[in-house]
């Protein structure tokens, strides 16, 4: 199996493994006087990652050195059941050792045009920058059974390539508006994890991980061709076919 994949034996187990890697990772940053910049996605998945993260790692993670972004947010309220925020709030971020103002979120509620550039802008401002695109130090991403990725679908590609780094995008079956990521900030990142579990994303991992015919017409795909620094943390069930 190649070094950049982890198999674990269920969603629990590929969760605190992510957790533990994040641990790790803001503890490097916070003994070098540095803080983690790390975008975070929504869905289901990562709502065990953050519930964990909130119940079981309140000492053990300098959360003073972790500064949140958003890969993607859904355009609705905050407080709307489909918000990614929304849910990394009730799991995580409502907890009294989140500092506030280490939280940047999208603003789902707003114009999504205005959102974009404004968080495009909020990118430019607290992020280094390098070949034109803002610098994350960590990435989470998930992936869906369609093989989108942030909210880049497969029927636009373009937000792969965009020039900005930051775009409006639209769920392809609800017509529901996103504000995301664009390809060129994810893979800009120091280091770009998906967290993927679920036997109902195994035909498109497999398909994209083994780089078969076909597969460039997944979104996941063109990220990890695109990138060095990809790890894959997956459960046995997402793995099953590879
Ligand atoms: C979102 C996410 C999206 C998610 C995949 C997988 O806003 O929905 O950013 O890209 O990672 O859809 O979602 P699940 O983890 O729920 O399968």
């Amino acid at each position: 199996m190649k070094d950049n994949i982890r198999i674990f034996k269920n969603a629990d187990e590929s969760a605190v493994a992510v957790a533990e890697l994040i641990k790790n990772e803001a503890i490097t940053k916070k003994q070098a006087g540095k803080k983690l910049n790390i975008a975070i996605s929504g869905g289901s998945t990562p709502k065990q990652l953050f519930t964990l993260l909130g119940d079981e790692y309140e000492k053990s993670i300098p959360w003073d050195a972790v500064r949140f972004f958003w890969v993607d947010e859904r355009c609705v309220e905050p407080t709307d059941a489909d918000s990614n925020f929304g849910m990394t709030y009730d799991a995580l971020l409502q907890r009294a050792f989140i500092p506030g103002e280490n939280i940047f979120r999208m603003k789902g509620e707003d114009v999504p045009e205005n959102e974009a550039e404004r968080y495009q802008k909020l990118l430019w401002s607290e992020l280094p920058a390098r070949d034109g695109f803002p610098v994350l130090d960590l990435v989470l991403l998930g992936m869906g059974a369609d093989g989108h990725t942030a909210s880049i679908f497969p029927d636009n590609l373009s937000l792969l390539d965009s020039e900005f780094s930051v775009s409006v995008a639209i769920q392809p079956i609800t017509g529901q508006k996103r504000i995301t990521l664009t390809g060129n900030t994810i893979c800009n990142a120091e280091k770009i994890v998906f967290l993927i579990t679920g036997e109902n994303k195994a035909d498109v991992l497999k398909k994209i991980i083994k780089k078969e015919v076909g597969s460039e017409v997944y979104p996941t795909y063109h990220i990890v061709a695109r990138s060095s620094n990809v790890k894959f943390y997956l459960d046995k069930a997402a793995a099953v076919k590879l």
